[in-house]
């Protein structure tokens, strides 16, 4: 396990500009090799350690990210640093849709064990969450016979084509790739502070779902021959948005009625980061199948579909597979990890996340561009407006994030003009505290 050097909480930022001279130097060599992807900044890690990540010049940052909300455990927890090395010492790989190994039985039985309705689901395990969205696209379309799949107007689901054509996050996304998988259609997710039809919460009875029924049935697509719909309990890149309670009751009811499926991806909100497991728990209700990843593989990758026994089961053999999926090395520290999230980590996401939340919104009345603070657990975004017209920000959220950083602070942007906070589900009430003040540093700097 890699050593930190010593460091206390507060004591000093940056002690010089980054990046330093070697993150330079190591940006440089990435531009000559590696396909242009749009980093956001220049952070070159050397090593990292809980919550926090040092740089190749020795900077110290704390860090909000958590890889994108992968590091439930933070970085190198020892407990799957344990774990991972002795099952490297026995074996890594052995090709789970072909042959059997036990830490993928393991992982797939835990998981069961921790979804609503027990011993009713089945796992198919995948590399990545744009691999568990094109497997939930594919079971849905196989078990139902229907082509159509209903997706979410800035909802992200991917990049490879099943569920790029579902994605509706940003046009640069999509610019170039045209054309999408044919049968995808989108409606309007619901976002009380940007109401896409311009009503009131709860007057508007969700009336921006009924644009699914009046619209999309009437002019589009007979619900007959659609076979899902795909919803990100929080919107993740969309902006972290949470849509209010009622919104999946309702989109439960719709589907059953129609005999269409309900698909919940949970790649970004899932494994324990809003508190409970799943994100859809908040609303009491259950989809057919479910897409997970990011925080699943612990840092390793790791994705799962997850689909109730009647639907999986309906898989003839060789109808999906993969190389990876089931790996011995990734699903021993799944089965770990998620020990660790039953066992504290959801608690302490929905703990800290709640001290972090009201912490970030007492903010608020120092900077008045924030315009709203919202989440679950750690699942936090932190949105910023030009508070003379109440516009979005976005230049600013940009500019605040790369300050951030020079503060020593790791954050990301989603959305519009949102900041989003999603650090590992380890973090502590006075990290939490250190990271509020790093951010009004950055914000004071910039405001
Ligand atoms: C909700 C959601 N679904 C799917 C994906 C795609 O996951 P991956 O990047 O592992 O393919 C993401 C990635 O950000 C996501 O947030």
């Amino acid at each position: 396990m890699p050593t930190p050097p010593e460091t206390i909480y507060g004591s000093a930022y940056m002690p010089t500009d980054v990046p330093g001279p070697q993150a330079r130097a190591l940006v440089e060599r990435d531009a000559q090799v590696l396909a242009p992807v749009g980093r956001v900044y220049p952070l070159v890690v050397e090593r990292a350690l809980g919550c926090e990540v040092w740089d190749v010049d020795g900077q110290r940052y704390l860090d909000m990210n958590a890889g994108i909300a992968v590091l439930a455990a933070g970085h190198c927890h020892p407990r799957l640093v344990e774990v991972a090395t002795a099952q490297l010492n026995r074996f890594t790989h052995m090709a789970g849709t072909d042959f059997y190994n036990e830490p993928m039985v393991r992982a797939a039985e835990k998981l069961v064990s921790l979804m609503p309705g027990g011993q009713d689901w089945q796992v198919f395990f995948t590399n990545s969450g744009t691999e568990a969205v094109e497997a939930c696209v594919k079971l849905a379309r196989y078990v139902t016979g229907r082509q159509n799949i209903i997706g979410f107007y800035r909802a992200f689901h991917g990049r490879s084509y099943g569920s790029l054509a579902l994605t509706a996050s940003k046009p640069r996304q999509r610019e170039g790739f045209f054309p999408m998988l044919p049968g995808s259609f989108h409606a309007l997710y619901p976002n009380c502070g940007h109401c896409p039809i311009n009503l009131h919460h709860p007057e508007c009875g969700l009336a921006c779902l009924d644009f699914i029924e009046q619209t999309l049935f009437t002019c589009t697509t007979p619900p007959s021959e659609v076979a899902a719909i795909i919803i990100e309990p929080i919107q993740g890149e969309g902006g972290y948005v949470v849509p209010p309670l009622g919104t999946l009751a309702k989109l439960r009811e719709l589907c059953d009625r129609h005999g269409i499926l309900l698909i919940c991806d949970e790649v970004q909100s899932g494994v324990g980061r809003t508190g409970k497991l799943w994100a859809f728990e908040h609303e009491g209700i259950v989809p057919d199948i479910v897409a997970s990843a990011k925080g699943l593989g612990g840092g390793l990758p790791l994705g799962a579909m997850l689909a109730r026994r009647a639907l999986a089961s309906q898989w003839k053999p060789g109808a999906h597979g993969n190389t990876y999926g089931g790996n011995g090395l990734t699903c021993a520290v799944t089965y770990e990890l998620l020990c660790m999230v039953e066992e504290e980590l959801m608690a302490n996401a929905a703990r800290v996340g709640a001290h972090l939340l009201a912490q970030l919104s007492a903010l608020q009345q120092r900077f008045p561009v924030i315009g709203a603070v919202r989440g679950r657990g750690l699942m936090l975004g932190v949105e910023l407006i030009d508070p003379a017209s109440g516009a979005p920000a976005s230049e600013l959220a940009n500019r605040l994030m790369v300050e951030a950083f020079r503060k020593g602070l790791l954050i990301l942007t989603c959305g519009t003009s949102t900041i989003r906070f999603c650090p590992p589900l380890i973090l502590t009430q006075a990290q939490a505290d250190e990271a509020v003040e790093r951010f009004a540093l950055a914000l004071e700097a910039l405001c």
